[in-house]
């Protein structure tokens, strides 16, 4: 049985640009873990980092990936892949926001932007604007649509501020409806998938128009709760390695790039040794939603926004 190895696959972005096959995720990591997480993930070899504008910690993975490229001898920028994300109540304005963005990662350009959700939320109510029983408030921009919005973001490719653009939470219609109206198409789209939530459709759909998936929540999101699944365990048993790698393996066999998160550096480290799995498990593995499906981000106004095939928000 072979060991796990520290992955260093790459693919190759629309844009022409590689993308490292696992990235550090960094969604609830507070400002102060979210320094360490990132740099000792560079530290140990990762060169991928996910960050959002709503993560609320721009400003540790800017001052971590800097820090570490003043005491790294043979790392430069180029080498690290930084990508952010518009937040939907910035759709309104998405060029100071990723002038902001940029700010606060102290860096001149990310390595791809992407649009948070489909839909805008309301502006210049703070990041996270909420009703009176504290739901998070989606009301429409009357005049702006997701469309409108990524019309904005591709021009950040030709304004240097961006190497590539893409969409996360988009279904298949939406990014159908990007292909047709851009000029610059998403080269990454952004979505939960793991073993319960496989979306097979999006995948190919994507691999079909050249353009990468990424997978966020590959372990079930907060406390990781997919890695009891039986058949991980077992196939993690037979490769005498944990569940977490055989996750993390399985989405990088179907050619999608996982974020998994971790503050902790043993997982960390842990998470960026993959192995190759045969193909009779990856089927395996692809098979466990026949039997369970499950979406680990289900809030409702989640589940709205993705699955409604509006341009203009609908959801109150
Ligand atoms: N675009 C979007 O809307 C969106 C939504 C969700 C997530 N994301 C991105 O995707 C990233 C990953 O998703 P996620 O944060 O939801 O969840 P995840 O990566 O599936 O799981 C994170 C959880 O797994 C634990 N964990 C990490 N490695 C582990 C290991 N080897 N063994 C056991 N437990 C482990 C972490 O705890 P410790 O930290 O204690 O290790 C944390 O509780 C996010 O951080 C973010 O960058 C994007």
């Amino acid at each position: 049985m072979t060991a796990p190895e520290i992955n260093r696959d790459t693919f190759k972005l629309n844009s022409g640009f590689l993308i490292p096959a696992v990235a550090l995720g960094t969604w609830k990591s507070s400002p102060e873990d979210c320094y360490n997480a990132v740099k000792h993930a560079l530290n140990v070899g990762y060169r991928h980092i996910d960050t959002a504008r709503i993560y609320l910690n721009e400003a540790s993975v800017g001052k971590a990936i800097n820090d570490f490229l003043k005491e790294s001898d043979d790392v430069k920028r180029e080498d690290i892949f930084v990508t952010t994300k518009l937040c939907p109540c910035d759709y309104h304005d998405p060029e100071t926001a990723i002038l902001g963005s940029l700010e606060r990662l102290q860096l001149d350009y990310v390595d791809l932007y992407l649009m948070h959700h489909s839909l805008a939320e309301v502006s210049g109510e703070g990041l996270k604007p909420v009703d009176e029983d504290g739901f998070r408030k989606h009301i429409p921009f009357e005049k702006l649509s997701y469309v409108d919005a990524y019309k904005v973001v591709q021009t950040f490719v030709n304004k240097g501020y961006t190497r590539s653009v893409g969409v996360c939470n988009f279904n298949v219609p939406k990014v159908q409806r990007l292909l047709e109206v851009s000029e610059i198409p998403p080269a990454v789209v952004q979505c939960e998938i793991h073993p319960y939530l496989p979306q097979q459709d999006l995948v190919d759909f994507c691999k079909e128009h050249g353009i990468v998936v990424e997978a966020f929540s590959p372990l079930g999101s907060t406390g990781a709760p997919l890695l009891n699944e039986p058949i991980l365990v077992s196939v993690a048993e037979k490769y005498q390695v944990s569940p977490a790698c055989i996750a993390i393996s399985w989405a990088i066999a179907r050619g999608t790039v996982p974020l998994p998160k971790s503050t902790n550096d043993s997982r960390i480290e842990a998470n960026l040794k993959t192995i190759k799995l045969s193909d009779q498990d990856v089927e395996l593995i692809n098979n466990i939603s026949k039997t369970t499906t499950k979406r680990y981000l289900n809030s409702k106004w989640r589940i709205d926004v993705y699955y409604s095939d509006a341009e203009f928000n609908p959801v109150k």
